[in-house]
């Protein structure tokens, strides 16, 4: 199929990548000049597993304007909604490029079927997003439709994610809307759930805000199992084999975040309060997590005087197998070890330079030279971290790194 894609961030940029290698032509729309070059010089300008071979294997026509995208039969919507100062999503991104989608639009005969596929509180796709498209003149329905299909990409297995989803969801306007949108997927295993457009923009929310209820619930029983002198990680897999459970997604330690996890949660909070209702198990997830990452801070404090001790920081992505380091705890970790007056240092295989743009004044060094610090914090569980040395040394562990445990002085977060 012909498909434009609008936004060339993480989630547009492996869909994007994805569908092109799956035989459709693409499309792909971005303000931003630098992304648009490197995409078409066949380069990923951000770092996920498997992406860089597949866009080398597949040609992909990047443009930072919307010329000739209605002549695609579907329309990805892929900017970024981040959140506000309030908690609330942004729509700054997605009002822009509906109003551009718009002129485009204006005149134009064919049909084709627009897909909001950045993640909105219920009822954006049709009170912000559907108003806009009609400035065109075109008439919902008959001269264009309209989708909300929610992404589910995990940093790191994003690829894979795309390729075998779990579930698809099509919200749709319409039952002609769902059709061509189905098109696209025919050659997918999984099951599809259509639904209308609120339904699955909520579908979204609900999902991760479920995933970060899962974090807090299992860091809640390691905080209490670390008092009692039980094993978390034996709880959880005990827990686990009920499949009314699952074993996934029960790893406690220092709490969940990213750029997803945190920022959806706030933004189903923020818009459950403007239509009157306090959802307070989601305020308590939040708020529990927000405490989560200094509980290491608290412990490391058992052992040592941070005022003027060197504090070596191993990894500093928000998980493996990323460079993104967007609300990672890491960042509440330094900030809470410079107020203590402590000296840190910091290794991270790939969010080393993204984290120095925050903090400067981190000494960022090798793995070994981390070792030789007064005190170890763990921040990220990357592989590498099993291959270390630790004997002699005082490490804290908020990952659950088992080779760490031959250290000289070991605490767990929540073990
Ligand atoms: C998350 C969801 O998992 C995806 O399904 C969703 O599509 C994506 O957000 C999104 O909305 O775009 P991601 O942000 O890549 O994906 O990261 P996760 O793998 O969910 O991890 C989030 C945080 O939870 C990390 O900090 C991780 O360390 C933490 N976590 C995860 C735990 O602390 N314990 C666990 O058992 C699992």
């Amino acid at each position: 199929m012909n498909i434009s894609v609008i936004g060339s961030g993480y989630v547009g940029l492996v869909i994007g990548a994805c569908l092109a290698k799956l035989g459709n032509t693409i499309t792909l729309v971005d303000t931003d000049k630098d992304r648009v070059a490197a995409i078409n010089n066949n380069v990923a300008y951000l770092y996920e597993v498997e992406l860089d071979e597949i866009l080398k294997q597949v040609h992909i026509e990047a443009r930072t304007d919307y010329r000739g995208v209605t002549d695609s039969d579907i329309i990805l919507i892929c900017v970024d909604t981040p959140s506000d100062e309030t908690g609330s999503i942004s729509l700054k991104s997605i009002i822009e490029a509906a109003e551009q989608l718009a002129e485009e639009m204006e005149g134009k005969e064919n049909y084709y079927v627009v897909v909001v596929k950045s993640t909105v509180t219920p009822g954006t796709t049709e009170e912000v997003v559907i108003p806009i498209l009609e400035k065109s003149g075109g008439k919902i329905g008959v001269d264009f439709g309209v989708c909300m299909s929610p992404e589910f990409l995990s940093e790191g297995k994003a690829v894979q994610d795309f390729m075998h989803p779990a579930r698809v969801i099509f919200g749709e306007y319409d039952k002609k809307s769902g059709d061509t949108l189905s098109n696209l997927y025919h050659n997918f295993n999984a099951p599809i759930l259509r639904t209308n457009l609120r339904t699955a923009e909520m579908i979204k929310l609900a999902s991760n805000a479920f995933l970060s209820t899962k974090i807090s619930f299992i860091n809640e029983i390691g905080n209490l199992c670390k008092q009692l002198g039980i094993d978390t990680y034996e709880v959880a897999k005990g827990m686990g084999f009920d499949e009314r459970i699952g074993s996934k997604f029960l790893n406690a330690g220092i709490g969940f975040g990213g750029s997803c996890l945190p920022k959806d949660l706030k933004a189903l909070i923020t818009s459950s309060e403007q239509i009157g209702y306090k959802p307070r198990i989601l305020q308590e997830v939040l708020d529990f997590n927000d405490k989560q990452a200094l509980r290491l801070i608290e412990l490391l404090k058992r052992h040592i005087a941070l005022k003027g001790a060197n504090i070596g920081l191993l990894g500093l992505s928000f998980k493996p197998g990323t460079n993104d380091m967007r609300d990672s705890s890491a960042i509440k970790i330094a900030q809470a070890l410079f107020q203590e007056g402590a000296i840190v240092k910091a290794y991270d295989p790939l969010a080393a330079e993204n984290f120095k743009r925050l903090f400067p004044q981190i000494e960022y060094t090798s793995k070994e030279d981390i070792l030789n610090c007064d005190a170890i914090l763990i921040i990220t569980e990357w592989e590498e971290f099993n291959n270390l040395d630790y004997k002699g040394k005082i490490v804290i562990d908020g990952r659950r790194i088992l080779k760490a445990k031959e250290a000289r002085i070991y605490e767990g977060i929540c073990w």
